[in-house]
C-alpha cells in the first residue's frame, strides 16, 4: 500500500511511533503559538500539531487551508491528560509534526466539508467530489458496497452465476418510457436502454443458467421522486424449477441476514408476514405497508349504514363504504391538531373527516366526545370503537366515500399519523411479501388491459381459465418485498408456455405484427424447452436508502441526477454537434433546434 499510516488507525499504544499522514485538512486552529491541523481520509482524522520548535514545518503549516492535500511527518504521543477527544477514534494521540509538505492547494470549497449547515442540494450535486468528502456520504458509500458483496458472497455461494446482460437492446416493457440510442449504422433504427434485464434473464433460463443473478443497471424515463432516479440498480435474480414459496424463502434468508449482519437494525418477524394484495389494500389502504406499526384500517360500514349522521347512511344508501382507524393516544389532540387532521385528509382526497375521542368508554354518559356524537346511539359508537380495535385515549377517525377512494385516505392518513406520532421504532426493518395481486388493470383510455407487474407474469394456478372470461378477476402469482412504507422489490413466477403468453399479449391489445417486432425472440426460445421459472428483483438504491436512513434515494448514489433527471456536475443532457447528428442520421425540430442554439457553449 501506498500509505503507512492511515488517519484513523493511531492509538495510544503507538505512542513515540515516527509516522507521515497524508490527506486533507479537515480544519485548521491557531492557538497563539502553537498550529493544530486535522488531517482526514477515508479512515478517519487525526489531530496534527505544529509548534515554532520546528521552524519551516510551522511556517508551512500557517498557509493552509481547509481542504488543502498536505503529507504530515511527526511522531505520535499521547494528548495531554484532559485533551483528549472521546468522539475521535484518534482522540487519545496526536501527532507532533516535524515536517509538512503540501501536495496540493484548494480552492476555497462552495460549502464546509466538515461541519458547517447543509449546503442546498444544487451545490452539492454541482460539486459532488467535495460532497462525497463528507462523511454520511462516505458512510453510505461504504454501506453499499457492503450491501452489494453480501448478496455477492451469498448468492455465490449458492451456486447463482453472476451474468452481465448487455444495455444496448431493444424495449422491455416494465411501464415507463424507454430511453433510446440512435443507431449510426442502421439509420433510422434504436436501442432501447433496459427498464430491466427481464427478457434476457428469462432467456438465461431457457439457456439452461438455472440460477442467475446480477447487479444490473435499469434506465426508465418516468417522472422522478424520492424514491426513484431515472438510472437505478437492481438486484436482479432468476430461478428456474421453483415455486414461488422458494423464491420468497431465498429473498427473505438474503435481506434478513444482510439487514442483521450489515446494521444494527432488527428485522420485525421472520419469516416475512405472507399478506394478499386484497387484504392489503384493506387493512393499510396500500400494497407497501409501515408494518412497524398498527393502526389498521376497519370497515364500520354496517353501523354507519343505520345511524343517524346522514352522511354515513346515505354514503352507504349511495353504494360508498365508510371506514376509519383509531390514532393511539391521539385523543387529547387539540382542536388546532384535529383541524389540521382534516385538512391533510382533505388534501388526500376526502371530502370530510368525522373523528371520536374515546374519552372513558366504561361511563355511559362522557364515553366519547365528537361534534357528531348526538347522532350516534351509544351501542353504535362502542361498536365502531371494537371494529376499530379503539381504547380509551385514542381518537378514531372516519372517512365516507367510494371504497377506492377511502382507502386511499386512510392509507394515507395512517401513515402520517405514523410518523407525527412516533409509532415506527426507526431502530426496526419491517419486511413483508405482498402476494396475489391483480393480473391485469383495465386502462380505460387505450381501452385493453395493461399487466400490472409486467406481462411475462404468470396466472395464479387455477385461474388460467379466467384468461378467457374474466381476465380482471385473475390474479397473478406475483409477489413484492416491501418494508417500511416502500416497495423494495418486485417479482413473479413467469409464463412459460408459449400460448398462455400469447394470450395475454393479445389481451393487452398487441397486434401479431407487434408481438413478432417485440416478443418474437422470447416466444419463439420457449418453443425450445423453457423450464419453468420465476425470479425477483429488489432496488439496491431503495434498501441502501432504507437500511442507511436516509430520506431519499439521492443519498445513497454516488452521481445521482437532480429531480429534473440532470447530472449537474457533468452538465448532462447536454447539445450535440451537426456533424454527430448527422452521423446519427437524426435532424432537431425547429423548438429544439432552436433551444439546442442558445444552450451550446460559445
Ligand atoms: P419492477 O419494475 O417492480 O420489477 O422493479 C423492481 C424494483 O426496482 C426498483 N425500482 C426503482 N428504483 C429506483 N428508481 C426507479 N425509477 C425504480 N424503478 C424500479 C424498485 C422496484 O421494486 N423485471 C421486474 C422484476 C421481476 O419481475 O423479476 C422489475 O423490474 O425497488
Ligand atoms: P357536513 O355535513 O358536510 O357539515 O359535515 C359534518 C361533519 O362530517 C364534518 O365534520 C365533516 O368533516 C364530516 N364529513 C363530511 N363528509 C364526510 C365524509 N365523506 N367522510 C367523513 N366525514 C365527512
Amino acid at each position: 500500500m501506498s500509505k503507512e499510516w492511515t488517519c484513523g488507525q493511531l492509538r495510544a499504544s503507538d505512542a513515540g511511533r515516527k509516522v507521515t499522514l497524508k490527506g486533507w485538512v479537515n480544519s485548521r486552529r491557531d492557538h497563539g503559538g502553537v498550529i493544530f491541523l486535522d488531517v482526514r481520509d477515508r479512515w478517519g482524522v487525526t489531530q496534527t500539531v505544529f509548534s515554532p520548535d520546528h521552524e519551516d514545518a510551522f511556517r508551512v503549516a500557517d498557509t493552509v487551508r481547509d481542504e488543502w492535500v498536505v503529507a504530515v511527518r511527526g511522531t505520535v504521543r499521547r494528548r495531554p491528560a484532559g485533551t483528549e477527544n472521546p468522539r475521535m477514534a484518534t482522540g487519545e494521540i496526536e501527532v507532533t509534526a516535524s515536517g509538512i509538505e503540501v501536495l496540493a492547494p484548494s480552492a476555497v470549497p462552495p460549502f464546509e466539508v466538515s461541519g458547517g449547515p447543509e449546503p442546498e442540494e444544487s451545490v452539492r450535486l454541482r460539486y459532488r467530489y467535495l460532497d462525497l468528502r463528507r462523511r454520511r456520504m462516505l458512510h453510505n458509500i461504504e454501506l453499499r458496497h457492503r450491501v452489494v458483496k453480501y448478496i455477492r458472497d451469498y448468492l455465490s455461494e449458492r451456486e447463482f452465476l453472476e451474468v452481465e446482460t448487455p444495455i444496448l437492446v431493444n424495449s422491455t416493457p416494465e411501464g415507463a418510457r424507454d430511453y433510446l440510442v440512435p443507431s449510426r449504422t442502421s439509420p433510422g433504427e434504436f436501442y432501447a436502454l433496459p427498464q430491466s434485464p427481464q427478457q434476457l434473464k428469462q432467456l438465461l433460463m431457457v439457456a439452461g443458467i438455472e440460477k442467475y443473478f446480477q447487479i444490473a443497471r435499469c434506465f426508465r424515463d418516468e417522472d422522478l421522486r424520492a424514491d426513484r432516479q431515472p438510472e437505478f440498480t437492481q438486484l436482479d435474480l432468476e430461478m428456474s424449477f421453483v415455486s414461488q414459496e422458494d423464491v420468497l424463502e431465498l429473498t427473505e434468508d438474503l435481506f434478513t441476514g444482510l439487514t442483521e449482519e450489515l446494521t444494527g437494525k432488527r428485522v420485525l418477524a421472520k419469516p416475512f408476514p405472507r399478506i394478499t394484495y386484497e387484504d392489503s389494500m384493506n387493512r393499510y389502504g396500500n400494497d407497501k405497508p409501515d408494518l412497524r406499526f398498527g393502526m389498521e384500517i376497519a370497515d364500520v360500514s354496517e353501523v354507519a349504514a343505520t345511524c343517524g349522521f346522514k352522511v354515513f347512511s346515505d354514503t352507504i344508501a349511495n353504494g360508498g363504504t365508510v371506514r376509519g382507524l383509531a390514532a393511539p393516544g391521539a385523543a387529547s389532540f387539540t382542536r388546532r391538531q384535529i383541524d389540521e387532521l382534516t385538512s391533510t385528509a382533505q388534501e388526500f382526497g376526502a371530502k370530510g373527516l368525522v373523528w371520536i375521542a374515546v374519552e372513558s368508554p366504561q361511563d355511559s354518559e362522557t364515553g366519547y366526545r365528537s361534534p357528531v356524537a348526538r347522532f350516534f346511539e351509544r351501542e353504535e359508537l362502542d361498536s365502531i370503537a371494537h371494529a376499530l380495535g379503539a381504547r380509551q385515549g385514542d381518537l378514531m377517525l372516519l372517512v365516507a366515500d367510494r371504497k377506492p377512494v377511502v382507502l386511499d385516505v386512510l392509507g394515507r392518513l395512517r401513515n402520517h399519523l405514523g410518523a407525527l406520532l412516533e409509532l415506527a421504532d426507526p431502530g426496526v426493518v419491517a419486511y413483508a411479501f405482498i402476494v396475489q395481486p391483480p393480473l391485469f388493470e383495465w386502462n380505460e383510455e387505450e381501452g385493453r388491459w395493461d399487466a400490472t407487474h409486467h406481462p411475462f407474469t404468470a396466472p395464479l394456478p387455477g385461474e388460467e381459465e379466467l384468461l378467457r372470461t374474466d381476465p380482471g378477476s385473475v390474479r397473478a402469482e406475483a409477489y413484492d418485498l416491501v418494508a417500511n412504507g416502500y416497495e423494495l422489490g418486485s417479482g413473479s413466477i413467469r409464463i412459460h408456455r408459449r400460448e398462455v403468453q400469447a394470450e395475454v399479449f393479445r389481451l393487452m391489445n398487441y397486434s401479431d405484427e407487434e408481438i413478432e417486432q417485440r416478443f418474437g425472440h422470447l416466444l419463439r426460445a420457449f418453443q425450445y424447452g423453457a423450464p419453468p421459472h420465476g425470479g425477483i428483483a429488489p432496488g439496491i438504491d431503495r434498501l441502501v436508502m432504507l437500511l442507511a436512513d436516509e430520506p431519499n434515494i439521492r443519498e445513497v448514489i454516488p452521481f445521482p441526477k437532480n429531480q429534473a433527471g440532470e447530472d449537474l456536475m457533468l452538465g448532462a443532457p447536454a447539445p450535440v454537434d451537426e456533424r454527430q447528428l448527422r452521423e446519427l442520421h437524426i435532424q432537431l425540430l425547429p423548438a429544439a433546434k432552436e433551444r439546442t442554439a442558445s444552450a451550446r457553449p460559445q
